[in-house]
């Protein structure tokens, strides 16, 4: 990949687990409590990833069954080993190009996914190709553009100030459709007209100064990803510099806000 997604690394299922996949299972609880979708139903979850969401379904929706899809070979064999219930089944396949048949499923979600996918007006066909008439199309993207997911926008703000370069890579910049207008405008765009619109926010904890670092370093993910490419100088100097802004000897507490979208087929 190149451009400024060149440094978006998704295989290393541990990794994004520590980085990430402890924050999306937080807020995918509030997603799924929101959704409030029906028992027993069929679900899709595209861009499962380590299958933070699909875990959270199987815990409290009570579905019938779930199919997690996700571009990332490593990320589809840590859920299959993680996730051994047998309502669930994981795929790699492209977002935009679902390898599920017409009309198949009754509630297709996506978690903090769709921003990493090329076309989203695609993806979003492919979400109403899949899901019954009366079905609920849903999805989730973090509130990069508002700084909404604290710890990111943290490590981003420090890179940029020593290396003008990674202003480009900031998802703040990169995802700006990541918005309540700019999700209307797309799911208008989509052919999911008045679609609901709701912030979910969760707070990311780090109990010093070295946890919230380390996860940086594990190279999941764009940030990390990111992190790992510098040379050694660079990264102790983006290290002092967080550390300057954000250690304060104890536990550091920064939200996290991501904005959900429900859809139902008519
Ligand atoms: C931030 S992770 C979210 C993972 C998971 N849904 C969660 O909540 O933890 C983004 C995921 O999107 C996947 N992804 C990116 N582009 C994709 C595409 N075109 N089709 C399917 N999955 C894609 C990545 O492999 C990665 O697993």
């Amino acid at each position: 990949m190149s451009g400024n997604g060149k440094h978006d690394s998704w295989s290393a299922g541990r990794s994004y687990d520590h980085y990430m996949g402890r924050w999306s299972r937080l807020i995918a609880r509030e997603f799924v409590s929101w959704l409030n979708a029906p028992l027993d139903a069929d679900w899709a979850d595209i861009g499962c990833g380590t299958g933070a969401l699909t875990e959270t379904i199987l815990d409290m929706a009570k579905p019938k069954s779930v199919v997690g899809l996700d571009l990332s070979e490593g990320f589809v064999m840590h859920a299959r080993e993680a996730i051994t219930d047998e309502r669930a089944r994981f795929e790699v396949g492209s977002a935009q190009d679902l390898p599920l048949p017409d009309n198949t499923i009754d509630v297709s979600t996506s978690a903090l996914a769709l921003n990493f996918v090329p076309d989203k007006l695609q993806a979003l066909a492919e979400l109403r190709r899949i899901t019954r008439p009366g079905g609920t199309i849903s999805f989730y993207v973090w509130d990069y553009p508002g700084g909404g997911m604290g710890f990111i926008d943290a490590f981003w703000k420090a890179a940029a100030s020593i290396d003008p370069a990674a202003e480009d890579l900031d998802e703040a910049l990169r995802f700006p459709f990541c918005t309540p207008e700019g999700l209307q405008t797309l799911c208008t765009e989509a052919q999911l007209p008045g679609a609901s619109i709701h912030a979910l926010e969760v707070d990311t904890v780090f109990p010093g100064f070295e946890e919230f670092w380390h996860p940086f370093t594990l190279g999941a993910g764009p940030a990390p990803g990111y992190c790992m490419n510098l040379t050694e100088e660079k990264r102790d100097e983006l290290k002092a510099k967080l550390r300057d802004q954000l250690d304060t000897g104890g536990e550091i507490r920064l939200p996290a806000r991501a904005f959900a979208v429900r859809y139902q087929q008519p």
